[in-house]
């Protein structure tokens, strides 16, 4: 969602605007429709494009914004207001004597606007972030300082917020507000940086402070003041960056999806790296929750939204299998609705790649507002999700800058089997040695998915013959049926093609109606080692067959049960059941990039998405 910079240095150069630019260019994997960037110098200067960064670069190309020693800059993703020259952010106030990048949704800012018109102040944009920046503007003229008029700002706001201004009469001094809405700041030398997330000066300093709710902070290039909105002083930990600036370029592919996609076998790897004690057992040690508590719990919900809903339901079938405990999955803006059954003894298990996923994390504050314990399976640290949960398991996916998730998907999904077995351990439900089979089946997985990734070729080759399909359905059981869901929303999300992922059992009650001539269809077979499982799929393969569909086929190497009635068929490596989807995914997500890519699409920043999702 909407990415933010802002910068403080000592002396006046270009310096403040190229800092901003390069943090916003970091920022650009979150999803933006409109990009701006405004320096303060005595009077504030700004430069703002809707569309790709490059509008924008164009434009300081052709007409340079002063030197400075302050600028903030900001993507936006639209909310209130198309994405237009003037709805992008900086906004400049009626007086031009404030100018404000905002993340998040004022909620009261129709109540604000009627204020401001009241006093003859009209609005200019369709924006909510203009009407603060009147506000912030008129709290100036009274307290006649940033950082207070910030505070008086602050405490007429509902809704969700970052908040970056810098003032014309102040420029060296740059502040910020959070409310539900992430912000870091970065320390340098003689310089000091804030960000929506530590992309945004990674490639200036590895040294950086995580914000807390209702703070705000005060920067200069040699000075960092935090303080509660009641004006309270707070001391923060300073802590270093574990990205590396070079881990979030595309390493010599394509796309930024082609090399998140090559990063699997790493990303699983390095989520189960660390996780075994010196005895064999399971140590999951960023699990916080007392050990008694978890023996008690009689009732998992896993609480996600797309991708990472599908890891959930991988979840389900791997931890009720090894655990015994009902695990319920639900959409995390669904969950928060519907009068949820929970207790003390239910464990919320909440699934993010960016935890900041604003869904889920009302879904988190609602469940623990129930009395329930919440665990989230998190790749960003200190993300907000995070940090407003009981425990966190950590994946160690590194950065995923492609909107569309690919190996936090299977990060995700290997951290929900650590769970599983860490809890099917601790309950008695495994023997130590039972857990150390499947432990060793997983550590396999790396291997099996670089194997899949080696004969990505085929897969590219089937996707160009096909890319001028119109719809392409999915089809799988067990722990296939989530991958044909995951397996459909890449190919809509980035090839914006029609495609629905069914459980194979439901094609009968419905879906077939919709098979005709040449209808492609995707089956995610399972391993013949689960005769009855198989002889089911491969059951509604033929009855599509029969049909005209043309049929492909993900199945395991030597199963030639499918070869008399595919049309195609991808080879994956004999893999155990539960373990299925972290490598039957795979040549979905290769399908769907090398397709989009035929069709001349923008594999990284699919139309209308976002990466963060940070409003409902
Ligand atoms: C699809 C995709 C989204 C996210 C969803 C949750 O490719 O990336 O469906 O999975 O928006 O995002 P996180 O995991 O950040 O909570």
């Amino acid at each position: 969602m909407c990415g933010i910079v802002g910068y403080v240095g000592t002396e006046k150069s270009t310096r403040a605007v190229d800092v901003v630019i390069e943090g916003l260019s970091r920022l650009e994997y979150r999803g933006y429709d409109s990009a701006g960037v405004a320096v303060t110098t005595g009077t504030i200067s700004q430069a703002k494009r809707a569309g790709k960064l490059q509008n924008l670069l164009d434009e300081l190309e052709a007409k340079p914004l002063p030197e400075a020693t302050a600028a903030i800059g900001h993507t936006r993703w639209s909310t209130h207001g198309g994405p237009t020259d003037e709805n992008a952010h900086p906004h400049l106030s009626f007086d031009g004597s404030v100018s404000i990048v905002h993340n998040g949704i004022i909620e009261n800012f129709a109540e604000l606007s009627r204020e401001l018109a009241e006093q003859g102040i009209e609005r200019a944009t369709q924006t909510d972030t203009e009407v603060v920046s009147h506000h912030l503007a008129l709290a100036l003229k009274k307290e006649g300082d940033l950082t207070k008029a910030m505070l008086a700002t602050v405490a007429q706001l509902e809704g969700s917020f970052t908040i970056v201004a810098v003032a014309a009469d102040n420029p060296d001094t740059v502040v910020a507000a959070r409310r539900n809405s992430p912000l870091v700041v970065g320390l340098g030398d003689g310089e000091n940086f804030v960000g929506s997330d530590v992309a945004a000066f990674v490639g200036q300093t590895k040294r950086a402070i995580e914000m807390g709710h209702d703070e705000l902070v005060t920067i200069t290039a040699n000075s960092v003041e935090i303080q509660t909105f009641d004006g309270e002083p707070v001391e923060r930990e300073e802590f270093l960056v574990n990205w590396n600036a070079e881990a979030a370029v595309k390493g010599g592919f394509d796309t930024f999806m082609e090399k998140e996609i090559h990063d699997q076998p790493a990303a699983v790897r390095d989520t189960l790296l660390g996780r075994m004690s010196e005895s064999g057992s399971l140590m999951l040690d960023e699990l916080r929750i007392d050990e008694a508590i978890l023996r008690r719990i009689d009732k998992i919900i896993v609480v996600a939204c797309g991708t990472a809903a599908y890891a959930g339901h991988v979840a389900k079938y791997a931890i009720e299998h090894w655990c015994r405990i009902p695990v319920e999955v639900e959409l995390a803006h669904e969950f928060r609705y519907r009068d949820p059954v929970v207790s003390e003894k239910t464990l919320v298990v909440a699934i993010t790649q960016s935890g900041e996923t604003m869904d889920t994390l009302m879904a988190v504050r609602h469940a623990r507002e129930q009395g329930a314990k919440v665990l989230a399976i998190v790749n960003t640290h200190g993300s907000t999700i995070a940090r407003e949960s009981d425990a966190v398991l950590y994946t160690h996916a590194g950065p995923e800058v492609a909107v569309a998730s690919t190996k936090a998907f299977v990060a995700q999904i290997t951290a929900t089997y650590l769970l599983g077995l860490y809890l099917a351990q601790l309950r008695g439900n495994k023997y130590s040695d039972e857990v150390l089979t499947y432990l060793d089946e997983l550590m396999a997985m790396p291997d099996k998915i670089a194997d899949v990734i080696s004969r990505e070729d085929e897969v590219k080759a089937l996707a160009k013959d096909m890319k001028d399909v119109t719809s392409v359905l999915f089809l799988g059981r067990h722990v296939g049926f989530p991958v044909a869901l995951e397996g459909a929303l890449k190919l809509k999300e980035i090839a914006y093609i029609h495609a629905e992922g069914f459980a194979a059992g439901e094609l009968k009650h419905g879906p077939i109606a919709l098979v005709e001539q040449d209808q492609p269809v995707f089956f995610i077979v399972p391993t013949p080692r689960r005769p009855v499982l198989h002889a089911k799929v491969l059951s509604n393969v033929q009855e599509v067959k029969a049909r005209g569909a043309r049929v492909l086929c993900i199945a395991e190497q030597g199963d030639s049960a499918v070869d008399d009635f595919a049309d195609a068929v991808l080879r994956i490596p004999e893999t155990p059941t539960l373990l299925h989807p972290l490598v039957s995914v795979i040549p979905l997500q290769i399908f769907a990039c090398a397709l989009a890519s035929e069709k001349g699409l923008d594999v990284d920043q699919p139309r209308n998405l976002a990466k963060s999702v940070t409003v409902e």
